[in-house]
């Protein structure tokens, strides 16, 4: 299995506070589909976009987080100055993250959803593990989630186990991508 290609004019970038407004707009579509996890992050920073971008590169270098947050990067994929996707890699697990949550998260715009953009976004941010120094990725996602199933999958995700999520009450499943391999 190879890295999947990198589809034409689509980079991966660090968020950036001058891209603030696109971010509003990218969220605010997660709220027209009824999906707001995305926009809650927003609200709860009273939409002060360029504020909480700010915030996530803090959270990346942080020596002093809160007990139990860990230091977290985030990524965009954009084509151009759209935002397409985001990711967030958390740089090491905790016992809530090894029981749901994992290494990795990671969201696709509603619109641009089925062109194969997860399944690039993340493979990009293995990438970034890997060069975190980490040997191995752990990724969960619920059983229902079949999208965000085969995007693992198709990234060489091998299933490790499955439980109820004691964040959610939800039953997920486990994978742990190996991140030594040759690719
Ligand atoms: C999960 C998600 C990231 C997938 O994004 P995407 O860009 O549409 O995924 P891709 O185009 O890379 O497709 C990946 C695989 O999932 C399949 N897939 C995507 N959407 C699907 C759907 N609605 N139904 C069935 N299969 C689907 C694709 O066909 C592809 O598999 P294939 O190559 O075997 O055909 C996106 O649906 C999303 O943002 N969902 C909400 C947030 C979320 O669930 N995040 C993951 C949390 S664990």
């Amino acid at each position: 299995m190879g890295t999947p290609l990198i589809p034409e004019g689509c980079r991966l970038i660090e968020p950036a506070e001058d891209m603030a407004e696109e971010y509003v707009a990218y969220a605010q579509e997660f709220r027209d589909a009824d999906e707001p996890f995305i926009q809650g992050e927003l609200d709860q920073a009273d939409g002060d976009a360029p504020s909480l971008i700010k915030q996530w590169r803090d959270h990346a270098a942080a020596p002093n987080l809160p007990e139990g947050i860990v230091p977290c990067s985030r990524y965009w994929l954009v084509r151009g100055r759209r935002i397409l996707a985001t990711s967030r890699l958390r740089h090491r697990l905790t016992e809530a993250l090894e029981d749901d949550g994992g290494h990795i998260g990671y969201e696709v715009r509603p619109s641009e959803r089925r062109k194969g953009y997860a399944t690039c976004l993340l493979a990009m941010t293995l990438e970034k593990a890997r060069q975190l120094g980490l040997h191995r990725a752990l990724l969960t996602c619920h059983v229902d989630n079949l999208p965000s199933r085969r995007t693992i999958e198709k990234n060489g995700g091998q299933l490790a186990s499955q439980g109820i999520s004691k964040r959610s009450g939800q039953p997920i499943l486990r994978f742990w991508m190996d991140l030594r391999r040759a690719r």
